[in-house]
């Protein structure tokens, strides 16, 4: 017997890093990138492999041994047989949900190894749980779009809210090819609102507009005015220094080839960026992104 499980990976629109202090942020399963685990019934102790983690085990407590503790838990299974292997093509550390995507197909794959069903809403508070790993103080975001694979109108501890979407929203994803760790990130951000409470909980607030104003525009099919909106949402990450040299040249460059739009996605500090862009210049923008640097580039129809 093999099978396997799955989760996407994510972007974020709009709001990141604000959406930990409460404030809305719009985010949308990338269905094409996927984190997989294919169960085998073997009758060894319960044996987790994944190449990818494997490069570096000691960096973090260990993420995948979290989710199997928790997962057992759950199931108050303690001591299962079988072996799970990983394999994921989201690119980790680069604000893609790598974490959340590889912790909800484990879920998963515990679950069907045991021959049981783990309902979202439970994975999604598992997943929850181990994402304090990857981002220190999580607002539930990344687990929240990659559990369920909806887009969505995100905020702390709200019931989830489905975006709605008029039109396709064409997207191009680009690699700065520098890995950055969120929690690093988040821990910036919350070093300066120690730093300058005020200005910084302004900050906070004026991409809590930005956000929901996106929201009207997605919703109408206003993607002249969103593109606008997402690059403001790039200047207000900058103030929160979040950004990076590479991803500014990368925005700037996908802005100055005719992007309705353009700005980092996820933690920030490298990892990805996104421009929104109108069908007839993705060619050219993709083009201009490769030239700036880009090491690797992903297009998505976002509906
Ligand atoms: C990471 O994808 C999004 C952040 O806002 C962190 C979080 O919300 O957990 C940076």
């Amino acid at each position: 017997m093999k099978q396997k499980t799955s989760a996407p990976g994510k972007i974020i629109l709009l709001g990141e890093h604000a959406a930990v202090y409460g404030m809305p942020a719009i985010a949308v399963p990338i269905s094409t990138l996927r984190s997989c685990a294919a169960i085998k019934a073997k009758n060894i102790p319960l044996t987790i492999r994944s190449a990818d983690f494997a490069a570096n085990p000691d960096a973090l407590p260990n993420p995948l041994e979290r989710m199997r503790a928790l997962a057992l838990d759950y199931f108050q299974i303690p001591h299962p047989r079988g072996e799970i292997t990983i394999r994921s093509d989201i690119p980790i550390a680069r604000g893609l949900g790598s974490g959340a995507a590889v912790s909800a197909a484990l879920g998963r794959a515990i679950a069907m190894l045991l021959g049981r069903v783990i309902p979202n809403d439970v994975l999604n508070r598992l997943v929850f749980e181990v994402e304090k790993i990857h981002h220190g103080t999580p607002s539930g975001i990344d687990n929240t779009v990659v559990v369920y694979e909806r887009s969505v109108y995100f905020v702390k501890d709200q019931p989830i809210e489905t975006l709605e979407i008029k039109q396709p929203l064409h997207i191009l994803i680009a690699d700065t090819g520098r890995a950055a760790l969120t929690r690093e990130a988040v821990a910036n951000v919350r070093q300066l609102y120690q730093r300058r409470p005020i200005q910084t909980q302004t900050i906070l607030k004026s991409i809590g507009l930005t956000v929901e104003q996106a929201r009207v525009c997605i919703r109408d099919g206003d993607h002249v005015r969103l593109g606008e909106l997402m690059t403001e949402n790039q200047q207000q990450l900058q103030w929160l220094n979040v950004s990076s040299s590479k991803l500014d040249r990368l925005v700037d460059s996908a802005l100055a080839a005719g992007a309705l739009g353009a700005k980092l996605s996820g933690g920030g500090l490298g990892g990805n960026m996104i421009a929104l862009v109108k069908k007839s210049r993705l060619n050219a923008v993709n083009e201009a992104l490769i030239k700036s640097g880009a090491v690797s580039l992903v297009a998505t129809a976002v509906k």
